[in-house]
């Protein structure tokens, strides 16, 4: 970086607009003017969606309507299906966001209303996308698995039939609430790097799908919703060591930090006093953990012990990442399915973002200040 150029990498600590869906600062995540943990503790995910998507909370009626429209709109065509198989059965190793993107992408082209960037087709193609996702992802994780595709299951709430289109089995009630409560806590969080990105690509005048498409593709990275992934292989790595005896908790981190590595689930551009959003999914984690796997106890208490040494000695918090990669694992869900599964919330919150932006738009298109070599001649 020249020193004429100011640091504004990361446009760090720069508002950059305006939104009436969501609030983050230090103290309060707010969504369309309620806090988080009153939503994480009082609303379902269906009700948060509706918040997001259409822009107050449903009445009864609406509600009802609302998820009955859901429903009917899981089924994905047989040619998704087939392509989802097709890749895990040619290319098993192509990451489950590679393959969700790409399902995404497909289910755009065969959407009748996919070039309508009306402010109503934009809520039908949202809501589309919403119910259809977690049959996208459990296709995948099935195929994976050398299994057959299942049906979506309409007496199923949402989290509930994410859960079921994954493993073929109807999840018990702790289950279905631990996995309802992270989607409400990972469906929405302003202008954070996927969300900028759909904002970016709708700006063009771009299409929903198109837009989610790059959502998509930010979310994916580990300094993202990747660290979702990247915090449970961390604390696998930590365990291995610890449990062979090569390396205590104290001795890892004492390395990382020598190494300057970045802990994955830990820090955020935003929350420097802790992330709201964690503390309720570790206390939904443990439940789970202490109603149903209590092997999966030791991961917590590995968790806290990571937590402990990195508060302590370098004032960094644990973001929502972090107890989500412990809470995921405790309920037997694979590893790379983690970020899709964060997907398959956000959706709400990318959608809300792109039909603001459809609203009251204009292209988004920043200046960068040139620090490249002087003026010189082709031919000189
Ligand atoms: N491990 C070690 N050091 C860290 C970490 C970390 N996880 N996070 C921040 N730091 C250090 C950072 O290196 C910097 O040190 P120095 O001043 O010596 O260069 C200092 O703390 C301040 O960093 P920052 O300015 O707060 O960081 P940032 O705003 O540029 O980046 C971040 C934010 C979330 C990308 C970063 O904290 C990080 O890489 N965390 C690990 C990945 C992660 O958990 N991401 C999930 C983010 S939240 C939920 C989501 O989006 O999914």
């Amino acid at each position: 970086m020249s020193s004429t150029v100011t640091d504004t990498r990361g446009l760090a600590g720069q508002t950059i607009g305006e939104t009436q869906i969501c609030s983050v600062n230090q103290t309060q995540l707010i969504y369309r003017g309620y806090e988080i943990a009153d939503l994480a503790a009082n609303a379902s995910f269906e009700e948060v969606s509706y918040l997001l998507l259409v822009g107050h909370k449903p009445s009864a009626g609406e509600l009802a309507e609302f998820k009955k429209t859901l429903v009917g709109m899981r089924s994905i065509p047989q040619s998704v299906t087939d392509a989802i198989t097709h890749i895990a059965q040619e290319s098993p190793g192509t990451h489950p966001m590679g393959v969700v993107r790409t399902a995404i992408s497909l289910l755009g082209h065969l959407d009748a209303e996919c070039e309508d960037n009306s402010a109503e087709a934009e809520l039908r193609k949202s809501m589309r996308l919403l119910a259809s996702i977690p049959t996208c992802i459990g296709v995948h994780q099935r195929a994976l698995e050398g299994k057959s595709p299942i049906d979506p299951d309409p007496t199923l709430d949402h989290a509930a039939n994410l859960l079921w289109c994954m493993t073929g089995e109807k999840p018990g009630e702790i289950a279905a609430k631990v996995m309802d409560v992270s989607l409400i806590l990972y469906a929405e969080h302003d202008f954070n790097a996927s969300t900028f990105t759909c904002r970016v690509i709708a700006s063009t005048n771009s299409d929903l799908h198109s837009a989610v498409c790059g959502g998509v593709g930010a979310l994916k990275g580990n300094l993202h919703g990747g660290a979702n992934e990247a915090a449970m292989e961390m604390l696998a790595d930590i365990m291995k060591d610890t449990e062979d005896g090569s390396m205590t908790v104290d001795a890892w981190m004492q390395r990382a930090f020598a190494e300057k590595r970045k802990l994955m689930g830990f820090g955020h551009r935003v929350y420097k006093n802790g992330d709201h959003r964690a503390g309720i999914l570790r206390q939904w984690g443990l439940k789970y953990a202490a109603e149903e796997n209590a092997s999966a106890r030791k991961w917590f208490d590995l968790g806290d012990a990571v937590q402990g040494i990195m508060l302590d000695q370098k004032n960094i918090h644990p973001n929502v990442d972090f107890p989500c990669g412990m809470t995921y694992f405790a309920m037997g869900i694979p590893v790379p399915q983690y970020t899709p599964i964060f997907v398959a919330s956000r959706i709400t919150g990318w959608c809300a973002h792109i039909m603001e932006q459809h609203a009251n738009n204009r292209i988004i298109r920043p200046l960068a200040e040139y620090s490249g070599p002087p003026l010189q001649q082709w031919n000189g």
